[in-house]
């Protein structure tokens, strides 16, 4: 029996659940994400104070909803990167005190890996190869799990935006309130995906042999930049949904090509999506239904743990428990670039 009590604060969400032999008990999310929204994006001195203001009031409740008390928490699993070093250094301090207090071990576990973990509270454990796809405003990578506590490896990543990051950028083009991404969602799903043909970042042949798992979404956004001015300055209405749906569909067709490729060359029968962008129409139904074409079980949480979130971290602070990993010490750093083949630090 363990209770391991997770910590998230690598952006703007102050996250804090416990999980007790895989079970989640409760997960508590502050966000700080209306205090960024006039200023068009996260201004990390503001996130960093919201974390400090919303860190122990996130733990009373989180406790409370649980049941449990402090005394009963057996480990402390905290995000220790990637993220914004002021964030992370607030809840990695937090995350220290509550283990030298309660004379516990402290995990300091990676973020974007927490992202995939999180699917085991919901659907299960993993089956010994799993694909994870964790795509969001800050992230889109694509890992190769053979044991989410132990080996993990990353396959690939954007080499610029991040899928979530692209939308946000064509939604501020097209005048659409920031975070973009949801906006152009809804509009997509009244276009037409095949109106306009807008290029598939890194997927001609001689990119591939060099970036088969990497992906690149700067030159699509400055494609459906080019195109909506040339519309503009030629006086003809830009028909805003086919440009929406135009632009989702190419991102959706790239993330679901790259990632069912490595599915085939890995031998791997199970896709986990994770990170806030799986909230989008276009790649769920696109996953989905080339999944199951291709025989692979397609597994997405619910998006409340698909948003930065306390659960994830105590799901994966979970598993490398279980695991028997060594504890990171009192010692450790936050690290705002950790690599992706990092469970633990
Ligand atoms: O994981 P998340 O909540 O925050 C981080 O980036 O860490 O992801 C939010 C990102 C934002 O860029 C947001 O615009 C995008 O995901 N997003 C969406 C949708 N929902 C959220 N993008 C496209 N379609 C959506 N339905
Ligand atoms: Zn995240």
């Amino acid at each position: 029996m363990a209770l391991v009590l997770g910590l998230e604060s690598t952006c703007d969400e102050t996250g804090v659940a416990l999980v007790e032999d895989g079970e989640l008990l409760a997960d508590v999310v502050a966000s700080s994400m209306d205090e960024h929204a006039r200023f068009g994006g996260i201004v990390p001195e503001v996130a960093s104070r919201a974390h400090l203001e919303a860190v122990l009031p996130t733990l009373d409740e989180a406790l409370s909803r649980a049941g449990r008390s402090l005394s009963q928490v057996d480990a402390v699993a905290v995000a220790a990167g990637p993220g914004l070093v002021g964030s992370l250094t607030v809840g990695n301090s937090a995350a220290k005190a509550l283990a030298l207090g309660l004379g516990k071990p402290l995990y300091g576990v990676n973020h974007v890996i927490g992202h995939a973990a999180v699917d085991q509270l919901v659907h299960g454990a993993f089956p010994d190869r799993t694909m994870a796809l964790v795509v969001s405003g800050g992230h889109t990578s694509l890992l190769m799990v053979d044991d989410i506590a132990t080996d993990v490896r990353e396959l690939g990543h954007t080499l610029d935006d991040a899928a979530g990051e692209a939308f946000d950028k064509v939604g501020r083009l097209l005048g659409l309130p920031y975070p973009g991404g949801p906006h152009v969602d809804r509009l997509a799903r009244e276009g037409d995906p095949e109106a306009i043909p807008f290029p598939r970042g890194l997927s001609k042949p001689k990119d591939m042999a060099k970036h088969a798992y990497d992906f690149s979404f700067s030159g699509l956004k400055t494609a459906v930049a080019r195109w909506v001015e040339a519309r503009r300055a030629s006086g003809q209405e830009v028909p805003i949904e086919d440009v929406c749906a135009s632009f989702a569909a190419a991102v959706a067709d790239v993330l679901v090509t790259k990632t069912l490729n490595a599915c085939r060359e890995h031998d791997v029968e199970t896709l986990v999506i994770g990170g806030g962008f799986s909230a989008n129409s276009q790649l769920r139904e696109l996953a989905q239904a080339r999944g199951e074409a291709a025989g692979i079980d397609v597994r997405i949480p619910p998006l409340r743990y698909c948003t930065d979130n306390g659960a994830m971290i105590a799901a994966l602070g979970h598993a490398v428990v279980e695991a028997g990993v060594r504890p990171s010490g009192l010692g450790i750093g936050v690290d705002s670039s950790m690599p992706l083949s990092t469970i633990t630090v």
